[in-house]
């Protein structure tokens, strides 16, 4: 390919739309001090080599991974296929007339508002299922771009931590093999074959494909998705009489109004219930079975609909579901569908399936609004703290108390100043008696931005509770968030302390991840003094050695002390394009995730040099792979907005009382903790092992459950950060011959043809150093030491539910007679990988028994 072509590729739109990506021809120019050549990448010459010794190799044996039950095919699901296959007549004016569906809302909404000033404009229509799938049906396939798509797709999803491990997943990880490059390959062969042979076909391919991995951290989503929505006919909940009896599935409105007099669900389309929700679960992107279950349902605390309702977004390929009832009633019920837009993609001058091709999947605006203010776009604004999710991925609580707090405190959505003033307005950090989420009542303290709460019951043990359904504020655009948490923290420490609470409740239900500072806060608040140490590493393939050495480039060591200098004189907010120095391009540069001036290696030393860093370092045996050096973050550099606690400057907190006893916190869950929930929670199991755990639902097979189930990966890429990595590394390198240029295209992420709303893949993997076979924790999955089924009690009313727990860790008379398993008095188990030996296991997998009608 030539310069011509490549430049094409470099400046497609969908490259973010504030950065002027600079094209080949001007890197030709570019000031030859600056380019660095990139021979060393095109072969991995021996320079390269780890001088040290970290190869990795894998105990156990390739029988020990086959696992629990015998699967070895892959499973079809029979519920989603979406059989249904248009008849062409029809589906050549199913998109016409939700256009026009759409075109009469909004004129309907035209004529409200010009009388009525508070007319809300409308962002949906519901619109027939069937012909919502007769649309995208008819968006006709363009086999090129897809096949330009599948090879460009590929290069984002090396980055992903654990494809290696995918392909062969660890014993009793309960995850299914999946090759994802080998399956993307396939894919190819099917567009080019014909057999797939509509756009939708390959969209949803290609989704599944992602979802099967189930790692919250790996998604794509396409544009499609924000037109078009499939939806259940309404919620179900699961519960069982006494939190110890296996669940039942009900209706929820039958069970709100009926309570457990209500008849339960006993088929799904004939299918056993349960069976069917195993099934269902396979698109959840938990990794635990129990967690994805739980996921189906409706849930209280936080607010979430589950599944069964959002239907993840898929087509059920009919338009109706049969719900037959233990009193023997089977009910046909419709599903749903909307159309839907936003102020960049929408329904305007769609007649056709090509006109949707043409306006939406091939647009990248959305791609372009959403990303424009992400981390590390240069001249926005200082680089936010670390997120281990998008922050957008997960949040399913509820919105309307921080627009409320936004609303009071003025802190506004709108960050347009280029340049933060020096002394930012500090507004009101916590709040008193506030209302909270969806509880009776509110917490004695919550932080600006509602990400915690922190109560006191009213009990004689003098329980406390800490509601904490995320680590990042609802609002991607909330400002102090690890100021506002830390505050909140501390006065709910304080008055603790002055009330004599003696007991603390963690309760983490929902909490899907967020900011990595704001875990470590809550752990170093919780035990000042102990190390507080979470490593990980990257893959390290060859765009991951191209992006390590562009930021090396611009992060060496002596342009790092010349930033701290900086930074230490003006502070972080003073540091934008004119400072001089490239210093912004060094902060973003590091905190990209690729350069080792942020971190520390297992003895505590930072990475000596690139190839300390990067390696790459080989693992060898049941996965082979090739990996960065194993680090944890430096949160003593002052490169984050805001020090946490025993860091930095706040690194005196050390020597601050412990607030409570390890044997005094009970962690509560759901299962859902990911992300920056699984790197508190391992710090609260590595360094504090004996916290009980107590983790709520799941499938009804009494067996043990995980109580962190969900993506233990330690930090999240998206597509948009690292297409700024490629961008850097064409800014920095200039490609001297067609064959340097061909190297560049072959391995860094580029423009892909179709747009899309999010995507993302999992960076960091966490990985314990004892931990002689240096498993990704994503393989890992610890029963809690109890587990209780949900209940009416506390389903609706979390203080109730606090309560009760309070008493049976800590005191007597709870409504629960125990664990439905396991137990809370041993205190025990927390700890350690699940044994290798699946027989010592009784997780039973669902999903791998297979489904048979009854
Ligand atoms: C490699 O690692 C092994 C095990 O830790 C150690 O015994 C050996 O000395 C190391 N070799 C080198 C060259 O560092
Ligand atoms: C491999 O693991 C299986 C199951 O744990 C065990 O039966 C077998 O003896 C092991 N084989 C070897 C060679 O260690
Ligand atoms: C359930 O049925 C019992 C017996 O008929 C009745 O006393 C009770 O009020 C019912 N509960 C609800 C929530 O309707
Ligand atoms: C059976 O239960 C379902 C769900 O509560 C209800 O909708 C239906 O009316 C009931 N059928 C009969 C015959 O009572
Ligand atoms: C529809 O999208 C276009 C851009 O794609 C935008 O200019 C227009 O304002 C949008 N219309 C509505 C009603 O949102
Ligand atoms: C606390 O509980 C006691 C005993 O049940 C009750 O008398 C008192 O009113 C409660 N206080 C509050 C603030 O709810
Ligand atoms: C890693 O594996 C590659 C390919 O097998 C080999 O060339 C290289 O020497 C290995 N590196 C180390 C450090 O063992
Ligand atoms: C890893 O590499 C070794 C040595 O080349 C090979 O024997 C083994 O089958 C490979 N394992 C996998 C999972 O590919
Ligand atoms: C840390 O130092 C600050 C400032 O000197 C002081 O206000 C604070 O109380 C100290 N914290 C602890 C835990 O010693
Ligand atoms: C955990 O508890 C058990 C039983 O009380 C005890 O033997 C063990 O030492 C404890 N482990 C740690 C790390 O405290």
């Amino acid at each position: 390919m030539r310069a011509g072509a490549a430049l094409q590729l470099l400046s497609a739109a969908n490259i973010v739309a504030a950065i002027s990506f600079p094209h080949f021809a001007a890197f030709a120019e570019a000031d030859a001090t600056t380019a660095v050549p990139i021979q060393g990448f095109y072969t991995t010459s021996p320079s390269n080599s780890p001088t040290s010794n970290t190869t990795v190799a894998r105990t156990g044996n390739a029988t020990a991974a086959t696992r629990t039950g015998t699967v070895t095919a892959p499973r079809t699901l029979t519920y989603t296929q979406t059989e249904y296959t248009p008849n062409p007549t029809v589906f050549r004016t199913a998109c016409a007339e939700i256009s026009s569906s759409y075109a009469s809302r909004l004129a309907v909404y035209s004529s409200q508002a010009s009388t009525n000033a508070n007319a809300i404009l409308p962002t949906r229509v519901a619109v027939r299922p069937r012909e919502a799938w007769d649309c995208l049906y008819s968006i006709p396939i363009n086999r090129d771009l897809t096949l330009e798509f599948i090879s460009g797709v590929a290069k984002y999803l090396q980055f992903q931590s654990t494809i290696e491990y995918l392909k062969n997943p660890p014993a009793n990880s309960l995850q299914d093999p999946i090759d994802i490059i080998g399956s993307l390959e396939k894919l190819a062969d099917q567009v080019r074959s014909g057999e797939i042979a509509h756009h939708i076909r390959f969209e949803n391919a290609f989704r599944k494909l992602l979802q099967r991995c189930h790692d919250g951290h790996l998604g794509f989503s396409f544009n499609s998705g924000s037109l078009i929505a499939f939806r259940g006919p309404f919620s179900l909940i699961s519960i069982s009489p006494d939190a110890i009896e296996k669940p039942k599935v009900y209706a929820e409105n039958d069970l709100l109004e009926f309570g457990l007099n209500a008849s339960y669900v006993t088929r799904i389309d004939g299918y056993g219930v349960e069976a069917w929700l195993a099934e269902f679960a396979d698109y959840g992107s938990s990794q635990s079975p129990d967690a994805r279950y739980n996921a189906i349902f409706a849930n209280r605390d936080p607010g979430s609909d589950g599944t069964f309702y959002t239907l993840y977004g898929w087509y059920p390929g009919k338009n109706t579901i049969s719900l037959t009832y233990s009193n023997a009633s089977t009910i046909e019920y419709e599903y749903r569908a909307f159309a839907r837009w936003n102020s960049a993609l929408n329904w305007t001058g769609i007649r056709t399936g090509a006109d949707f091709y043409a306006n939406i999947v091939l647009n990248p605006a959305y791609f372009q609004l959403s990303s424009s203010n992400e981390e590390g776009v240069a001249g926005e604004h200082a680089p936010a703290p670390e997120p281990t999710n998008s922050g957008n991925a997960h949040h399913i609580h509820d919105k309307q108390k921080v627009r409320k707090r936004q609303m009071r405190t003025g802190v506004a959505t709108t960050t347009t100043s280029r340049r933060p003033s020096a002394t930012p307005q500090v507004p009101q950090l916590v709040y008193f008696n506030e209302p909270y989420m969806r509880h009776r009542v509110g917490p004695y303290v919550q932080d600006l931005n509602g990400i915690i709460g922190g109560y006191f019951l009213n009990d004689t043990i003098g329980t406390a509770v800490l509601d904490i359904s995320s680590f990042a504020a609802d609002d991607d655009d909330a400002e102090f968030e690890v100021a506002g948490f830390q505050a909140a923290l501390t006065t709910f420490f304080a008055e603790a302390r002055r009330r004599g609470s003696k007991k603390l409740i963690l309760d983490v239900r929902g909490n899907g991840g967020g900011l990595v500072a704001l875990g470590f806060e809550l752990y170093k608040q919780l035990f000042p003094s102990a190390p507080a140490q979470s490593f990980y590493r990257i893959r390290a393939h060859e765009a991951a050695q191209i992006f390590a050495t562009a930021a090396e480039t611009l992060a060496t060591d002596k342009a790092t002390e010349e930033l701290i200098e900086t930074i230490e004189r003006i502070g972080l907010d003073g540091i934008d394009e004119d400072t001089p120095g490239r210093a912004l391009e060094v902060v973003l540069a590091i905190s990209s995730g690729f350069s080792r001036q942020n971190t520390l290696d297992v003895s505590g030393n930072k990475p000596e040099d690139l190839e300390t860093w990067i390696g790459p370092y080989n693992i060898t045996g049941l996965v082979n792979d090739t990996v960065s050096l194993l680090v944890e973050n430096n949160f003593n550099l002052p490169i984050q907005s805001s020090d946490i606690s025993g860091f930095g400057s706040l690194a005196n907190f050390t020597s601050a009382p412990q607030p409570f006893q390890k044997e005094d916190i009970l962690l509560l869950s759901d299962g859902t903790c990911a992300s920056t929930c699984t790197i508190f929670s391992e710090l609260l199991k590595r360094e504090q092992a004996n916290i009980s755990s107590v983790v709520m639902g799941g499938r009804p097979n009494d067996g043990p459950s995980a109580h962190v189930g969900g993506t233990h990966g330690s930090r999240v890429l998206t597509y948009a950060n690292l297409l700024r990595n490629s961008r850097r590394v064409v800014e920095l390198f200039t490609p001297e011959t067609d064959e340097q240029e061909q190297y560049l295209i072959d391995n860094i992420p580029l423009a892909l043809p179709f747009g899309f709303t999010y995507a993302a893949i999992n960076f960091r993997d966490a990985i314990r150093p004892e931990d002689e076979t240096a498993t990704p924790l994503q393989f890992a999955l610890e029963p809690a030491d109890c587990r209780l089924y949900f209940s009416p009690i506390g389903f609706t009313d979390s203080v109730y539910l606090w309560g009760e727990l309070s008493k049976l860790k800590w005191g007597t008379g709870s409504e629960f007679e125990g664990c439905a398993v396991g137990g809370l008095q041993r205190g025990e188990g927390s700890t350690g990988f699940v044994p290798d030996d699946p027989n010592t296991v009784e997780i039973v997998n669902y999903i791998l028994q297979p489904l048979k009608p009854t």
